[in-house]
């Protein structure tokens, strides 16, 4: 395919490349899509389901790489050449179920691949005939055919399996084309009207190993055919009715002819209509014959039941099998026929839907191997204290009316070899009181399922039980003390009640758990440590808690292989809580810290210690308060002055600052503050530089404050004893305080304790006690900060500055 792909792409790239329609390239790449899918079905057949679609004709729409054709339930009466000639590779064709009538097998003349042929249940009167060669399977059964419809073209058919031929009367020699065949299986349906002949036919000419006879059905059983194929092993005999005359019955003659044949290993007799004395008749012929499997199934008895006696003599017979037995009346003693069957001296014996109440303990030591009386309506009462059934290795009671499993198992008490149990669908209970806990120390496999059965039927197992089903039952825990079962390798408790999946320290050798549709919500984790030898586990359909502790689970779970977990992912899927409701098993993710308290905590103590040492060791070795005050300020700064109108602000400032400082400090103006300010190109307003002469100091002062944009006050305790009284005054006089409050910048340069500040100097008290003021750090390693911090804090651009750039 992906060659194709590729081949398409490149195709595709080159067309493109040269032809520019769009059109066209619709058409390229439709056919080449035809191509690929031609290829897909080149490599696999190609089947065409046509069954019940109410057609009429053969299609023609057919693809002709049809291998096979289904055609069947249709009202198709022809088929003509035409409609098969294109299907050359056709080798499957199922026409059953239509109303064909006529066919010339020529029209399958080149169907050379054809090699079955289904025309079963159609109308078919004649057939023409055509040299083939290749069919395996030709099904003619089922339709209007008076003689029987061989050709002597069939003489060619060397690789014919199954021949399927109807007719309603069989001519001398009529089978003669085909007797040197050897096919696998012969079925031959015999019309309503056969039997209308005095001289009795014979199929002896066939050659086959099975051969399956359908008689007429409806009419009573009135003529002889010889059966008896010599190469038969396998006979079926379908539709036998004889209901009027006890032991006339024609049959009877067409059984006693098979009695003759030397070897008859397997007969199987369906659909009977007839009486008690007539079965019993027929089952005394069986007996005395050679055969060794006899099988009857769906048989509709009338009367009651004469005969007292059965030869339970010798027989070559191994195996009786009875199957859905009707019976009109059934008030008559039965205790002879349950004698009848439990003294035959067969190994298997079934006796199935037959609605039997009892069936009695053989009266000696008995052969039997195998028992099937499943779908009865046995009771608990069935081989009560019976020590003659010391064989039987398998009983199945399956279907029945069982009732305590006290008493059943009491009943395997006597049967020292029974290996396989099975009491599945009946109504069993277990009441735990009773110590009487005897299985059959044999018992390998155990079936219990669809029963009523709780917990305590854990207390009381065969010991050596291999197999235990114990589905659909009533089983809410497996409890602490079950029985130890050493070699249990099988536990199926699916559809049960079970919160958790069982450990195996009584399982020792548990290889197949298979417990889905139960209500485990949280599986315990120490289940696959508990259970090493798992090789097998079905635990899908239970109502999964997807919480932390399912992690475990689905970790183990998701990585053994998919042939040990049948059915994951698709049948795991949460069920709570509701936010994860629905969703796969395998795709729930939580993290491992949400899940694990203690590793939460720790997390979450070491990551506060971490921060929290951080922290510690940032204002110790760093300042880190000083830093965020000072970028605080920086931005607040920054933010000031973005909201002011600029206009205002520039009109009639001549300086960036005024500073105000004492004498005693001016050292550290003239060495620290100017420099890094006029670096800058600040124009800054200093009182000795600046000032004009015969003004006042304060007038000075004023003139200066009003001319620059800040004022900065360089703060220490000798300004405050020298400078401070000017500004005082001058605050409380043009009561322009808060107007100036937002111009003024204190730089604390060294420490005023509270005291040194006199009481009258109020609005210092209160800028001190408002205000936050730059502190001159005394760490080298701040002042490059303090004074970015300063410079931005007084930047802006002055008007005449404005204006003498624009002049230049
Ligand atoms: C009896 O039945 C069992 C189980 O179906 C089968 O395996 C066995 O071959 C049968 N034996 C005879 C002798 O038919
Ligand atoms: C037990 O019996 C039930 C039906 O009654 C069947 O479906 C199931 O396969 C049996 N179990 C075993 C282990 O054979």
């Amino acid at each position: 395919m992906s060659r194709w792909s590729d081949y398409l792409k490149n195709v595709c790239c080159h067309k493109m490349a040269q032809i520019k329609l769009r059109t066209f390239h619709f058409v390229i790449i439709f056919i080449l899509m035809r191509e690929i899918k031609t290829q897909i079905s080149d490599e696999s057949e190609f089947l065409v389901d046509r069954s019940q679609t109410g057609l009429t004709h053969v299609p023609k729409d057919l693809s002709l790489k049809t291998t096979t054709l289904d055609l069947s339930q249709n009202y198709i009466s022809e088929i003509q050449s035409s409609d098969m000639l294109p299907l050359s590779k056709l080798r499957i064709l199922i026409l059953s179920h239509n109303r064909i009538q006529y066919l010339d097998i020529s029209v399958f003349k080149f169907n050379q691949q054809l090699e079955f042929l289904d025309l079963s249940h159609n109308e078919l009167r004649t057939i023409s005939c055509y040299p083939t060669v290749n069919f395996k399977h030709l099904d003619l059964s089922f339709n209007a055919f008076d003689a029987l419809p061989i050709c002597k073209e069939f003489g060619n058919l060397s690789q014919l399996k199954f021949l399927g031929l109807s007719a309603t009367q069989l001519q001398k020699s009529s089978m003669q084309p085909i007797a040197h065949l050897n096919i696998s299986k012969v079925l031959l349906v015999l019309g309503d009207t056969y039997g209308e002949k005095e001289e009795p036919d014979s199929l002896q000419d066939l050659h086959t190993r099975s051969l399956h006879v359908v008689f007429p059905t409806k009419k009573e059983f009135h003529f002889i055919l010889n059966v008896s194929v010599s190469t038969a092993v396998n006979v079926e005999l379908s539709n036998i009715k004889c209901v009027l005359h006890d032991n006339e019955c024609r049959f009877l003659d067409v059984l006693s002819e098979l009695q003759k044949k030397p070897r008859l290993p397997n007969l199987t007799l369906n659909n009977i209509e007839t009486t008690w004395n007539t079965l019993m008749s027929i089952m005394q012929i069986a007996w005395h014959t050679n055969m060794e499997y006899f099988s009857i199934s769906n048989v509709k008895l009338q009367g009651q039941l004469g005969i007292r006696n059965f030869g339970s003599s010798a027989t070559s017979l191994k195996a009786l099998s009875i199957k859905q037995v009707v019976s009109d009346v059934f008030n008559f003693p039965q205790s002879n026929i349950y004698r009848i069957f439990s003294n035959m001296k067969i190994q298997n014996l079934t006796l199935s839907g037959t609605r039997m109440i009892h069936i009695l303990c053989p009266s000696q030591i008995s052969p039997f191997l195998y028992l099937d009386f499943s779908n009865n309506l046995l009771t608990d009462t069935i081989f009560k204290n019976c020590k003659t059934l010391v064989a039987l290795k398998t009983l199945s009671l399956k279907m029945n009316q069982l009732k305590e499993l006290a008493n059943v198992i009491l009943m395997t008490k006597e049967m020292k070899s029974l290996q396989q149990l099975d009491i599945s669908q009946n109504s069993l209970r277990y009441d735990e009181d009773e110590n009487t806990c005897s299985w059959a120390e044999s018992l390998l496999s155990l079936n219990m399922s669809s029963n009523i059965l709780t917990e305590s039927v854990f207390r009381c197992l065969p010991p050596k039980v291999e197999v235990l089903d114990l589905h659909s039952n009533r089983i809410m825990n497996i409890p602490e003390d079950v029985t130890y079962l050493e070699s249990l390798q099988e536990l199926n408790v699916a559809f049960n009640s079970l919160t958790d999946l069982p450990g195996c320290g009584a399982f020792s050798s548990l290889s197949a758990l298979i417990i889905d549709h139960n209500l485990v919500s949280h599986p315990s984790t120490d289940f696959f440590q508990s259970c090493q030898k798992i090789r097998s586990m079905k635990a899908g359909n239970n109502p999964f808690h997807c919480t932390c502790e399912l992690r475990e689970f689905i970790k183990n779970t998701g990585q053994l292989s998919s042939d040990i977990v049948w059915d994951w992912p698709e049948t795991y899927k949460c069920h709570y809580p509701d936010p994860y409701k629905g969703i796969l098993l395998k795709d729930f993710h939580v993290s491992p810290l949400s899940c694990n308290t203690t590793l939460l905590i720790v997390t979450i103590v070491t990551s506060m210690l971490v921060l929290a040492a951080t922290v510690t060791f940032l204002c110790l070795y760093f300042d880190l308060p000083w830093y965020l005050r000072m970028m605080c300020q920086w931005t607040q700064t920054l933010r000031r002055t973005r909201n002011i109108p600029l206009e205002e602000l520039q009109r009639n400032l001549q300086f960036h600052a005024f500073i105000s400082y004492s004498g005693h400090d001016s050292a550290w103006v003239k060495n620290e503050l100017l420099p890094n300010l006029e670096k800058e190109n600040l124009q800054i307003c200093l009182h000795e530089r600046n000032f004009v002469p015969g003004k006042s100091i304060v007038e000075n002062i004023i003139s200066c404050i009003e001319k620059s944009y800040k004022s900065i006050f360089v703060l220490s305790p000798n300004f405050i004893q020298s400078e401070w009284c000017h500004y005082e005054l001058y605050f409380a006089h043009h009561n322009l305080f808060h107007a100036a409050f937002d111009n003024l910048i204190l730089i604390l340069l060294a420490p005023i304790p509270q005291y040194a500040i006199p009481n009258n100097y109020h609005k210092l008290k209160t800028l001190m006690a408002r205000r936050t003021y730059l502190k001159w750090p005394t760490e080298k390693s701040k002042h490059g900060l303090f004074w970015a911090n300063l410079r931005a804090a007084i930047n802006i651009n002055l008007m005449n500055e404005v204006k003498e750039k624009n002049h230049t």
